[in-house]
């Protein structure tokens, strides 16, 4: 076994409370296009601004809302992976674990992570673009958004657009676990959209180790106690007893 995983495994198994940073890449091997990727096909024609902002959403509702529901649609069909699976293998072998994800697909919760901190909401709900607050009883295959059962207005998914503040409650339940934590590991983040990408640096700030894995260089690497390049389906197996 190679040196760098010899230390993370040691770091693992001596922390009291570790906390799972993740981003699109620990979904990639579910098969799950990360954002960008998905703008490929079909939706290459469209910016971000047209499908991810509340302005796009109101001057084209049917179309954000096909997007959405095309990929809640793959997401449904997709299983998760190794890594999801190994997160939830920590968890069950020490009892607690905080997940904080970037991800919408709720792939942490379905393999098994009961404490899954979602930083930019879920593509699995919706919510009223009025404000009345979450629905639900709505229809996951129709085409066009579904209306409010209060107000009539519109349903939009519950995810984070651009521009637009994380949700407060899961960004103070982020910022604690970073402060608490003795152990980060960050996984298949990128790392550049903040406010989220700012979590591994609180939490080396309070003293905990910070664990990177990715098959590319982050910008978290420079305050990583260890560096693990390669894919998290494969590197996080490898981090259990
Ligand atoms: P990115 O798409 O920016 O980065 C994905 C990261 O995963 C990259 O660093 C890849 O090198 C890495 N990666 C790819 N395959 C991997 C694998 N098999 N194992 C481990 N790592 C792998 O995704 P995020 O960092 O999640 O925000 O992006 C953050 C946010 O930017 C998203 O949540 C979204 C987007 O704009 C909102 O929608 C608000």
């Amino acid at each position: 076994m190679n040196t760098e995983l010899q230390r993370a495994r040691a770091l693992l198994a001596a922390s009291g409370d570790p906390v799972v940073f993740t981003g699109a890449g620990v979904s990639a091997e579910s098969g799950i296009p990360t954002f960008r990727d998905a703008l490929t096909g079909l939706w290459a024609e469209y910016d971000p601004e047209t499908l991810a902002t509340e302005a796009g959403f109101r001057a084209n509702p049917s179309l954000v809302w096909d997007w959405y529901a095309s990929r809640r649609e793959r997401i449904g069909q997709a299983e998760p992976n190794p890594a999801h699976r190994a997160i939830a293998a920590i968890e069950a072998a020490r009892g607690r674990v905080t997940v904080v994800t970037q991800n919408v697909d709720g792939l942490h919760a379905r393999a098994g992570s009961s404490d899954v901190v979602e930083l930019h909401g879920s593509i699995l709900r919706a919510r009223c673009l009025a404000g009345c607050g979450p629905a639900s009883g709505w229809e996951a295959d129709l085409r066009s958004p579904p209306r409010c059962r209060h107000c009539e207005a519109p349903l939009r998914p519950d995810v984070v657009w651009f521009g637009e503040w994380l949700p407060h409650e899961a960004v103070a339940a982020a910022e604690a676990a970073a402060a608490r934590c003795d152990l980060m590991l960050v996984v298949g983040t990128s790392a550049q959209v903040y406010p989220a990408a700012e979590l591994p640096f609180r939490a080396r700030r309070s003293g905990a180790e910070v664990i990177v894995i990715n098959p590319e260089p982050t910008e978290i690497d420079a305050i990583a106690s260890v560096v693990l390049r390669g894919r998290a389906g494969e590197i996080l197996p490898a981090l259990l007893p």
